[in-house]
């Protein structure tokens, strides 16, 4: 099997990024790899899977580890770790295995988690650093990676554990931390949803049906059923599309949310009703509104992906056992380490992210980030990925 890619990349974020500093020849084009190329594309090469490791060579393996190193453990490569990296493929894994056991890893998963949610740091009585020091406790612990949304405690930074901080009679791993709720907390809980999918799932709205099931029009309340096709009068939002299409989606994720203040505490007897002297889209006591209406909208359950859910932390559960969350992970990871944008990011090749995520599958059911990590920065064309050359 071929691969031939392309990921669009923005020329600002690039410099330093996905590049190879020896020149290459062009790779050889297929019928679908596109013939024009813009400034700042970048192309992953052609790379024969079967033949995946050896294709790397031992230069391409020191320049990409020198390039990841920082971010992913915190310093550069050794003179013996270059040495070891001077063989190619094989040297670049065993170099990549070692420093997915490094204490410099789990601070790099911290990091990267506390970017993500944008969560650091104490303010407001709110401790900003449970999401990443989850993050860092199950890379030092070797738990699964799926544990992030579903761990059942939380910690503090040493990595002893601690109650988490809402209220909430469930935890969700870095769901259920007054520092994520705070920080999305917005009208209709819009943000705590679309935050959700985008940073676990690299999907946004209005996604496929197949993965979210509209809500019927009739449970919504009447400002989200509008269809603009049919009724011009809707209002600024939406971009000629109609309300319902995103919303009957958004809907059902903002739902677990009801509960949640905008403090992030968790209040059991919020109703998810609009408060009338209020901002639409904001109940009373710090509460967001449903998008339902009647009893739905003081109720937990729910449902994501077409699965049905009683609150957040099973919400939290389908979504961490799915394969677009590690697929998810792979890209986000690779992001952060090589500076790509969220677009680039969720450009990088479904066959190429989809082949990285089942070798991680194959030693494990529920991986780790280290496994995920191990794959991603040894795959060929993560490694070979570099910037195509600019014609005019
Ligand atoms: C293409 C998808 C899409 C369509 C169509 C759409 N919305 Fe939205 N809507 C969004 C997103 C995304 C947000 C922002 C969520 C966030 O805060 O991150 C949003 C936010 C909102 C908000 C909250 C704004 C705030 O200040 O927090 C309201 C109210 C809203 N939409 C109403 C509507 C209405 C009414 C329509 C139809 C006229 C509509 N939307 C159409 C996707 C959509």
């Amino acid at each position: 099997m071929i691969i031939a890619v392309l990921v669009t990349a923005c020329e600002g974020e690039l410099s330093g990024g996905l590049r190879r500093t020896a020149p290459n020849a062009p790779p050889p084009m297929d019928a679908t790899t596109p013939t024009t190329q813009q400034p700042g594309t970048i192309q992953l090469p052609p790379i024969p899977l079967t033949d995946a490791r050896s294709a790397i060579t031992g230069d391409e393996a020191v320049t990409f580890a020198r390039r990841v190193a920082p971010m992913l453990v915190g310093r550069v490569p050794s003179e013996a770790e270059l040495t070891t990296l001077s063989t190619g493929g094989a040297g670049l894994r065993t170099v990549v295995e070692a420093w997915v056991k490094e204490p410099g890893f789990a601070e790099a998963a911290r990091d990267w988690i506390s970017v993500k949610l944008k969560a650091s740091g104490t303010a407001g009585g709110i401790n900003g650093d449970l999401p990443g020091n989850l993050a860092a406790f199950l890379v030092r612990n070797g738990r699964p990676h799926a544990e992030l949304l579903t761990a059942d405690r939380c910690y503090d930074r040493a990595g002893a554990p601690t109650a988490c901080d809402t209220g909430a009679p469930f935890t969700a791993g870095v769901l259920t931390t007054r520092a994520f709720l705070k920080n999305t907390s917005s009208r209709f809980n819009l943000k705590r949803a679309r935050t959700v999918v985008k940073t676990f799932a690299c999907s946004d709205y209005p996604m496929d049906n197949t993965l979210q099931p509209p809500m019927p029009r009739e449970s919504l309340i009447p400002l989200f059923q509008v269809d603009r096709a049919t009724d011009t009068s809707a209002g600024t939002f939406g971009n000629g599309f109609a309300c319902y299409t995103c919303h009957s989606q958004f809907s059902a994720h903002a739902q677990v949310f009801v509960k949640f203040d905008d403090q992030g505490r968790y209040q059991a007897g919020a109703t998810g009703l609009q408060d009338m002297a209020a901002e639409q889209g904001r109940s009373t006591n710090g509460l967001f509104t449903s998008h339902f209406t009647g009893a739905a909208a003081a109720s937990e359950q729910s449902q994501i992906f077409g699965k049905p859910v009683q609150n957040l932390a099973e919400s939290a559960r389908v979504i961490a056992s799915s394969q677009l969350y590690l697929e998810c992970s792979v890209r986000s990871v690779a992001g952060y380490v090589l500076s790509l944008s969220e677009t680039e990011a969720n450009e990088l090749p479904k066959p190429v992210v989809e082949e990285i995520v089942g070798e991680a599958l194959k030693t494990a059911q529920q991986p780790t980030l280290a496994s995920l990590v191990v794959e991603a920065f040894t795959h060929p064309s993560m490694v070979s990925a570099r910037r195509a050359q600019v014609t005019p």
